[in-house]
């Protein structure tokens, strides 16, 4: 779907979007659309259950006298409710309505629109944000086109500051191709996104837009002491792999900020295997990694003014004749040793290397690692919001901040000494499983014995939010959310740029 910024003028074809305030008041664009089309506008209303609502539409096919296939009205609420995320719903919807039409083009007039505090240009570009990302399709593997496909291709946001909103507009479609290659990795099956193959992606996508990437195999890993990423890897026949990716956008020398990923691309659970059930739509285990994959591309397609790393430990945990048994002790990088007693709490081993690796190599700012780590925190949080655990407070307080604006929230639980002694291990310095309550917690519990020396630190638990298979957000239309690039892309916004 081609999106484009035009000056106001008459819709001579395609579908002709206009808006209503609450109380079924028509703005000037939708008064002569009525106009137009002899009224007709005003008499279907009359007909139907329009009341300006956010979110409603009604919709003219074919009207006489109006050049344009149909007048969509579509329903704004209250004047200045709509804040940003609520643009970013209703561009989605109305991309939904036009998607679906069998139209192949569409112009929306926004001019008399008002967001409460959002300017207009902005309003044009977070409507087109929305709209680009519920054009997201994952359709690699179907050999058949449906005869439903959608043959809508162009839509056009009508502003007299189309300068100003294509501007705005830029930034947002860096953010949206960051989610994209989020989904895809996400969605893309595990027997074709096995860790050499994310890794290569990642190098491909990411190398042409400035960002330097390095990718460590098995050998380099081996002899650096990956001894915990190596455990999890070593029962599968595919080969693991790090991928240090480096973002220098910001002139400013000076610690980097980091992003870590839980990189597992397919989660069997190891010889402690899982039951089929919960064995499918562990191809999504990798989420964390493709966020901030997503991230490095958003940040570096929009030029931001900041110096970042992304790291990834990528893996597949599979039961094979060299795989770790529970009862195995590793030696991470870090020196401390780990009883492995459910080869299923493989993540957290993954990302303990990745985490001193990251510290060791960067000594960044802060770090935000994101994993999809228990199914204790979808108990918890279901699928509103991703736990966040950490050291900081104020880093706590910005990933809040950025969740709200972009709608991917983010909700505190608690670390604490208490929850560290479940962790300890009879023989080892620690073991990979609490045993028993609040799993959430010892799993943090357990990456924060990775810190180091109080750099800031906040783990975020995704596995509610990564993918979705319920009900679909407006704004995701596919199972791989691409959780995580929008919020941690706002909070280098918010806090890290210039
Ligand atoms: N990848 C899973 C966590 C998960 C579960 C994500 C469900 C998304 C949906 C993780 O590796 C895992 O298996 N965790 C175990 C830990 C347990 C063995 C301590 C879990 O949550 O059951
Ligand atoms: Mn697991
Ligand atoms: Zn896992």
């Amino acid at each position: 779907m081609q999106i484009s910024f035009v000056a106001p003028a008459k819709v001579t074809s395609g579908a002709w979007v206009v808006g209503a305030l609450a109380g079924s008041a028509l703005l000037p664009a939708a008064v002569a659309a009525d106009k137009a089309s002899g009224g007709a506008l005003t008499r279907a209303l009359k007909s139907s259950r329009f009341t300006g609502k956010n979110g409603q539409m009604l919709e003219l096919a074919a009207p006489a006298g109006v050049a344009a296939s149909r007048i969509l009205l579509v329903g704004l609420g209250k004047v200045g409710e709509l804040d940003e995320k609520g643009l970013e719903t209703l561009g989605a919807q109305i991309a939904g309505r036009l998607l679906t039409s069998g139209d192949t083009m569409g112009s929306i007039e926004i001019d008399a629109w008002k967001g409460g505090q959002v300017k207009r240009a902005e309003i044009a570009a977070h409507l087109a944000f929305g709209a680009r990302l519920k054009s997201y399709r994952f359709d690699l593997y179907r050999t058949k086109k449906e005869d439903d496909d959608s043959k809508f291709t162009s839509l056009r946001i009508l502003t007299a500051d189309m300068a100003a909103a294509k501007k705005a507009y830029a930034g947002l479609d860096a953010v949206a191709d960051g989610i994209f290659l989020a989904r895809d990795l996400v969605n893309e099956p595990p027997n074709i996104l096995h860790p050499a193959e994310f890794a290569r992606r990642a190098r491909t996508r990411l190398s042409k837009l400035g960002v330097k990437v390095e990718i460590l195999g098995e050998a380099a890993m081996k002899k650096l002491g990956f001894g915990a990423l190596l455990g999890v890897g070593q029962g599968s026949a595919r080969e693991s792999q790090l991928v240090v990716m480096q973002w220098n956008g910001s002139k400013k020398s000076g610690k980097p900020i980091a992003f870590v990923g839980k990189g597992v691309c397919f989660d069997s659970g190891g010889l402690s295997l899982k039951p089929g059930s919960g064995m499918m739509g562990m191809k999504g285990d990798m989420a964390g990694a493709a966020a901030v994959t997503g991230t490095m591309m958003a940040l570096a397609t929009r030029k931001a003014k900041v110096n970042a790393v992304g790291i990834i430990g990528l893996v597949e945990n599979m039961p094979g004749g060299d795989a770790i048994r529970p009862d195995d002790v590793l030696k991470s990088l870090s020196g401390q040793t780990i009883e492995v007693l459910n080869t299923d709490a493989e993540g957290r081993l993954v990302l303990a290397d990745a985490l001193t690796y990251t510290q060791r190599r960067f000594a960044p700012k802060f770090i935000v690692d994101l994993a999809t780590l228990t199914g204790a925190i979808v108990q918890t949080l279901g699928f509103e919001h991703a736990g966040v655990f950490s050291n900081n407070d104020q880093l706590v307080q910005r990933l809040q901040s950025a969740g709200r604006y972009t709608g991917e929230r983010v909700w505190q639980l608690p670390l604490d000494p208490f929850y560290d002694k479940m962790i300890r291990s009879k023989i080892a310095d620690m073991k990979n499983i609490g045993g028993g309550n609040s799993g959430a917690i010892t799993a943090a519990q357990f990456l924060k014995r990775f810190i180091e020396k109080d750099t800031p630190w906040a783990h975020l638990d995704i596995a509610g939010v990564a993918w979705q298979d319920g009900e679909q957000k407006p704004t995701i239309p596919s199972w791989g959310t691409g959780w995580g690039v929008r919020m941690l892309n706002r909070l280098v916004i918010e806090h890290y740029e210039g």
